[in-house]
């Protein structure tokens, strides 16, 4: 083993120096992620400055502390002009180092963390070590030489291709390609200080990556590259200055660096990449309360709860045990209709098994998940779970016979949650004699993959059971949004009141599901409303609007269309009609007629003049309604943040992430536009285009939703 002959020196705050013999050991250690930012950069500039005075040092290793070797560079600094030291200035000085360099991985190497590792002249990662370049999915070219390095280590297509799906690859994936020089089994420093005196042994000098030759970009590749991208970055422009950042690698690195550094710049600057910045920040900010110190809602100890009991056996209730069981949980799930839990029980099981089918888990980890989950119809035990989720049918009284019981059974420190999509948590919680530690867990459809999870705050709800709901998002590795208990929460209201509104009116108006729906998928919408209805189930939309009017109703016109198919049996694609049809064992919907005859009689029935509809308008009032209600949920403290809006309907309801959500995105056509517009709208086609007040509010004042947010979190 190396010995130590130095002490410990802090260059910066975030980077250490210590002197192991011949090794210069340089360590990251800016928690939590390791972010290169100003700090790092100059820490590691100080440090190559130290090894040069030492005469012993003859072998540099950058290694990090913590959970990673790096996020990346400092995002939070794309917003300003970067302070000297530059990352590339960083990484000209290691690649020019007269020692030979050595990177230790472990962890996230990321982005830019992947690419101070690139500069580096040699690699030694962890088996479990992930490194990737994510950069694509916050809308940037790589800027720190990525584009010009990688594909000289693993060649143009593979870099290509890493780079477009800005998806990690393994410590041994990269052995394999070329990326790294070697995999560490064990002890990561170890084997870098190993793999140092090796160099020294075998007086293997510095190997510059940029001296090395590359491949050239055919546009073949090129071609297959964004085909098969394609659906990933549909609506997005990054990817063509990605291509032409790598087609830049074979010209000599000077110049190719230069023409990254142009390229990333552009990128950084688009609405894309500010708009995917916004989402990337708004996730984070969405599990934590207004106000709140990170501290006091986000787990810094591992969660207490290992033990999950959830009650109702059926579609949710088994979506939910698999959620659980997969984030290594055991779980309990109660039902006092043992047929129910025999159901549930091959659903759980026949959702493994098509896991391990389609080689998602091995049949072992299939295994083990099982058996996390067991069953009982005693619903006494439950009592002794951390936590317990209420999950049985949408029926007002047989939820609350249901929640006074848990509260009895339960004690009284631990939460209990109520999945519902409908109901009042408010009323639910005071059927209990401890409302302050009931709230409401909207899981969205299939539980167990789905990202979003909406936490239904009242009144009454207790800090501590908030904290404790974002500790079960973050375990679940789901997206929380906190949102007050209101109809339809943040997200259904959105798209009832608004969007999917707007979209049937559309059609008694005129248009064709067919028009509707491919408009907003050339939007960028995941999939049109009419599309989604059909394969959720046309009659899932109709039991929960009934539902929702138990709270408050709506005048006709409103979902007639979608009402009237569920009672015609037209249920969507499980019944092979529904918005449109679909041949046995097929999922391409087919316009249909019949429903267009149907369109039309309850369009006459409410003397509704039909006309040709273009595809601008579909979107412009599907989207406009979608801003407008947005807009509403935020006056009436249904949501806190605009943001937390974006952030439900980005990662719910499949509004397309590049546009940032529709707070966002109506911040960028300037609420001044939008107001016009919604006044126009409010015109010509009623009450329920009235403007919302905030956004006459901002409008007035040349404020926008972003302000809002800031604003109010100042206050
Ligand atoms: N720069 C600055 N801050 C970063 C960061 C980066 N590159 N990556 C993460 N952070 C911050 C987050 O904003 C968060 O801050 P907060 O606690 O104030 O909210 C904190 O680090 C922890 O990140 P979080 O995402 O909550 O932790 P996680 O364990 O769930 O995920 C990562 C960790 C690294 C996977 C995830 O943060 C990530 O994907 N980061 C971006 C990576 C990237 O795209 N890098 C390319 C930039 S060159």
């Amino acid at each position: 083993m190396l010995e130590k002959m130095n002490g410990h020196a802090a260059v910066a705050g975030t980077v250490t120096f210590d002197v192991l013999g011949p090794v210069g050991m340089i360590c990251i250690d800016n928690p939590p992620v390791n972010a290169i930012g100003h700090s790092v950069r100059q820490g590691l500039m100080d440090a190559i400055a130290r090894a040069e005075q030492n005469p012993g040092v003859k072998v540099l290793l950058i290694i990090s502390s913590g959970e990673m070797f790096s996020a990346g560079a400092d995002i939070t600094e794309f917003n300003g002009l970067q302070r000297e030291p530059s990352f590339q200035r960083v990484e000209s000085e290691i690649e020019s180092s007269r020692y030979p360099v050595v990177a230790a991985i472990h962890g996230l190497a990321v982005g830019g963390g992947l690419e101070l590792a690139l500069a580096c002249h040699y690699r030694v990662a962890h088996r479990n070590a992930k490194l990737g370049m994510p950069e694509i999915t916050l809308g940037i070219v790589p800027g720190a030489g990525g584009t010009q390095r990688l594909p000289r280590l693993i060649g143009t297509r593979a870099a290509l291709d890493m780079i477009l799906s800005g998806a990690p690859i393994s410590g041994v994936d990269a052995k394999t390609k070329g990326l790294v020089d070697e995999v560490a089994e064990g002890d990561l420093r170890d084997a870098a200080l190993s793999f140092c005196k090796r160099l020294l042994d075998e007086k293997l000098g510095p190997r510059p990556t940029c001296n090395r030759t590359v491949d050239t970009l055919d546009e073949t590749t090129i071609a297959a590259a964004r085909a098969s991208h394609a659906r990933a970055l549909k609506g997005r422009t990054t990817q063509d200055l990605v291509i032409e950042a790598i087609k830049a690698s074979r010209l000599p690195f000077s110049q190719g660096i230069a023409i990254e550094a142009a390229l990333a710049q552009k990128s950084l600057a688009s609405r894309e990449s500010l708009a995917l910045r916004h989402v990337f920040f708004a996730e984070r900010e969405s599990g934590k309360l207004p106000g709140a110190s990170s501290a006091v809602v986000k787990p810094v100890q591992p969660p207490a709860i290992r033990r999950v009991a959830v009650v109702g056996a059926g579609t949710m209730g088994s979506g939910i045990a698999l959620a659980f069981a997969d984030a290594g949980l055991e779980v309990l799930v109660n039902d006092n209709d043992p047929s129910a839990l025999n159901r549930s029980r091959e659903s759980v099981q026949s959702a493994y098994a098509s896991s391990v089918k389609r080689g998602r888990i091995t049949q072992s980890v299939a295994d083990e998940r099982i058996h996390r989950i067991k069953s009982n119809p005693a619903l006494a035990d439950v009592a002794d779970a951390d936590l317990v989720i209420e999950a049985v049918f949408e029926d007002i009284e047989l939820k609350k016979d249901v929640l006074s019981k848990l509260d009895y059974l339960v004690p009284p420190h631990r939460l209990i949650a109520t999945n519902t999509s409908t109901l009042s948590v408010t009323e639910l919680a005071r059927a209990t004699a401890h409302p302050e530690r009931v709230l409401g867990l909207h899981f969205f459809v299939p539980a167990q993959a789905s990202k979003l999870l909406e936490i239904v705050r009242c009144d009454h709800t207790s800090p501590e059971s908030l904290s404790t709901a974002f500790r079960v998002a973050k375990l679940l590795k789901k997206i929380a949004v906190v949102a007050h208990d209101g109809f339809g929460f943040i997200g259904n209201r959105m798209m009832l009141d608004g969007y999917w509104r707007e979209a049937e009116q559309l059609l008694l108006e005129g248009a064709t599901p067919a028009q509707v729906d491919t408009a907003l998928e050339n939007f960028g919408f995941a999939m049109g409303p009419q599309r989604v209805s059909d394969l959720g189930g046309n009659d899932v939309g109709t039991k929960a609007r009934i539902q929702l009017f138990q709270r408050e109703s709506r005048p006709d016109p409103y979902f007639v269309i979608a009402d009237r198919l569920t009672e015609m049996g037209r249920l969507g694609q499980k019944t092979g009609r529904g918005f449109y049809r679909y041949e046995s064992g097929s999922r391409e919907a087919v316009p249909d007629p019949e429903v267009n005859s149907l369109i039309e009689k309850l369009a006459a029935e409410r003397g509704i003049k039909r006309r040709e509809i273009g595809d601008q308008e579909i979107v412009e009032r599907c989207v406009l309604s979608l801003i407008n209600v947005g807009a509403m949920v935020l006056e009436e403290g249904v949501a806190a943040r605009a943001a937390d809006v974006d952030v439900v309907w980005t990662s719910g309801y499949g509004f397309p992430r590049h546009l940032g959500g529709p707070m966002f995105y109506a911040d960028t056509l300037g609420l001044p536009n939008v107001l016009h517009r919604i006044r126009h709208y409010h015109r010509t086609l009623g009450h329920y285009w009235r403007p919302a007040a905030l956004i006459e509010r901002l409008a007035a004042g040349g404020s926008s939703f972003e302000q809002w947010d800031k604003t109010s979190a100042s206050q």
